[in-house]
C-alpha cells in the first residue's frame, strides 16, 4: 500500500452528532469567524471565544467515534503501508477510534496553550478568561486551537509527508481552507494517487483523480477494504 496520507474534515465527524462549519446549519452560519476564530476576536471577548470552545470541548468529549473513524485505525492496525491522518478537526474521535499517528493541524480542544510562554497543558472542561498558566502565572491561557490568521501545525512534516505520499485521501472537508485545501496539489506534485470522499463535492473537486460522493460512515470502510485487498 505504501504511503498514505488522509486529511480529515469536519464531515468525518458529522455522523458522529458533531456539526461541521459550512454545511446548511453548521458552526459558521450561528458564529462569526471573527468573533470566535481570530486572535483579534479573542482578544476583543475572551468570555464568547472560551464559551464557544468550552462548549465545542464539552460536544466533543461526550461524541463516539464513526464507522469512518474505526475503518481508519483498521487502515493503520493491518500495518500493510504508513499511514498518516493530518486532521483539521480540533475533536478526538480519531483517537478514540484508535488511530496512533496522528496530526492535529488546527490543534485540539483537549489542550490549553500558554499566548506568553508557549507552554502546553491538558484543558480543563472549562476554560475562564485571565486562566492561569501552569507555568509562568501569567493570565494567558487559551485553547490549543489554531485560528485564522495563525499558521497552522506541523506543516514541515506534513509537506514532506506529501511530496512523498503514494495515495493521498481527503475526506469531510470543503476544500475552502488553506493550506489543507492545496495538499491535493502537493500530493499530485509528488505523483500520488489522490481520492476525495465528501458528501458533496469540495472547492478543489477537480484537482484529484478519483471522487466518491456519499456518507463517510458508508464510504470510507467500503475504501479501506478495498486497499487492503490491495
Ligand atoms: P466544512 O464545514 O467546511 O466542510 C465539511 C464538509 O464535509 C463538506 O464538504 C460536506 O459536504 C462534508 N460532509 C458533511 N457531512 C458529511 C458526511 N456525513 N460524510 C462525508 N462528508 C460530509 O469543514 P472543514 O472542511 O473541515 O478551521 O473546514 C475546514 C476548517 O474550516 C476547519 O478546520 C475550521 C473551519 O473554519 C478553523 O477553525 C481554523
Amino acid at each position: 500500500m505504501g504511503r498514505i496520507v488522509i486529511l480529515t474534515g469536519a464531515g468525518i465527524s458529522a455522523e458522529s452528532g458533531l456539526g461541521t462549519f459550512r454545511d446548511e446549519g453548521g458552526l459558521w452560519s450561528q458564529h462569526r469567524i471573527e468573533d470566535v476564530a481570530t486572535p483579534e476576536g479573542f482578544a476583543r471577548n475572551p468570555a464568547l471565544v472560551h464559551s464557544f470552545y468550552n462548549a465545542r470541548r464539552v460536544q466533543s468529549a461526550a461524541a463516539q467515534p464513526n464507522a469512518a473513524h474505526h475503518a481508519l485505525a483498521r487502515l493503520e492496525a493491518a500495518n500493510a503501508g504508513e499511514v498518516t491522518i493530518v486532521t483539521q478537526n480540533v475533536d478526538g474521535l480519531h483517537e478514540a477510534a484508535g488511530s496512533l499517528r496522528v496530526l492535529h493541524m488546527h490543534g485540539t480542544l483537549a489542550g490549553a496553550l500558554c499566548s506568553q510562554c508557549d507552554h502546553r497543558w491538558t484543558a480543563p472542561p472549562e476554560m475562564v478568561p485571565g486562566h492561569p498558566c501552569p507555568a509562568c502565572a501569567g493570565p494567558t491561557a487559551r485553547p490549543d486551537v489554531v485560528w485564522f490568521g495563525e499558521m497552522p501545525y506541523h506543516m514541515d512534516e506534513i509537506w514532506d509527508l506529501l511530496r512523498a505520499a503514494d495515495v493521498f485521501a481527503a475526506i469531510g472537508t470543503s476544500g475552502q481552507v488553506y493550506p489543507a485545501a492545496a495538499f491535493v496539489q502537493d500530493a499530485t506534485r509528488g505523483g500520488a494517487h489522490t481520492i476525495e470522499i465528501n458528501l458533496d463535492p469540495s472547492a478543489v473537486v477537480s484537482d484529484f483523480s478519483e471522487t466518491r460522493f456519499g456518507k463517510a460512515s458508508e464510504l470510507v470502510p467500503l475504501w479501506v477494504d478495498e486497499m487492503l485487498r490491495g
